[in-house]
């Protein structure tokens, strides 16, 4: 473990963003699940885990949850991939995260935190984001994969 690394425990859960600890294989099924990641492969989220600043939710030796952070650890940081295995959610593990990743010690600082969501908008509001920012227009170059 590091210093700028989360370790927490509430009760019998243990969030960490030690990347080591991950179990790819429990994150892909519940990413499988979602409506959006449907079409990830493992080796797609080999590469986005490596590259990004994870966290992930255990129950013993099950991992239950799961959260990322692209960021450039300066300016910029967009959420994603937030998930949580549906027999452990209504528990507050969503929020134990996204709690976990605005108090990580490299996003700290940054200009802008991002994220888009189809139906979790309260989890998020609670902690302060908002939609449509003041003079600006959200923009993509989407891409079909
Ligand atoms: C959204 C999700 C991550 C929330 O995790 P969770 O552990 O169940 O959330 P919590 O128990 O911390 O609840 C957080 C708050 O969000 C609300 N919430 C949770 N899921 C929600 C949903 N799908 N739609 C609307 N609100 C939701 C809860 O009502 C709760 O509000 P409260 O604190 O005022 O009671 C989880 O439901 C999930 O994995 N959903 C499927 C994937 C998904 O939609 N992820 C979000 C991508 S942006």
């Amino acid at each position: 473990m590091n210093d700028r690394q989360i370790d927490e425990r509430r009760g019998a859960l243990y969030l960490s963003s030690d990347r080591g600890r991950l179990d790819l294989d429990a994150v892909l099924a519940m990413l499988h699940d979602s409506h959006w990641g449907g079409g990830v492969t493992r080796d797609v989220l080999e590469r986005a885990v490596e590259n990004s600043l994870c966290l992930g939710v255990y129950h013993g030796d099950r991992q239950v949850a799961f959260a990322r952070a692209v960021t450039d650890l300066a300016t910029y940081a967009y959420l994603t991939d937030v998930i949580v295995a549906q027999d452990a959610r209504g528990q507050g593990i969503g929020s134990w995260m996204v709690d976990a990743l605005l108090r990580h010690p490299d996003l700290q600082g940054l200009r802008r935190i991002a994220l888009l969501t189809r139906d979790a908008r309260t989890l998020y509001e609670k902690f302060g984001f908002t939609t449509d920012p003041p003079r600006s227009t959200y923009m993509e170059l989407r891409k079909a994969i």
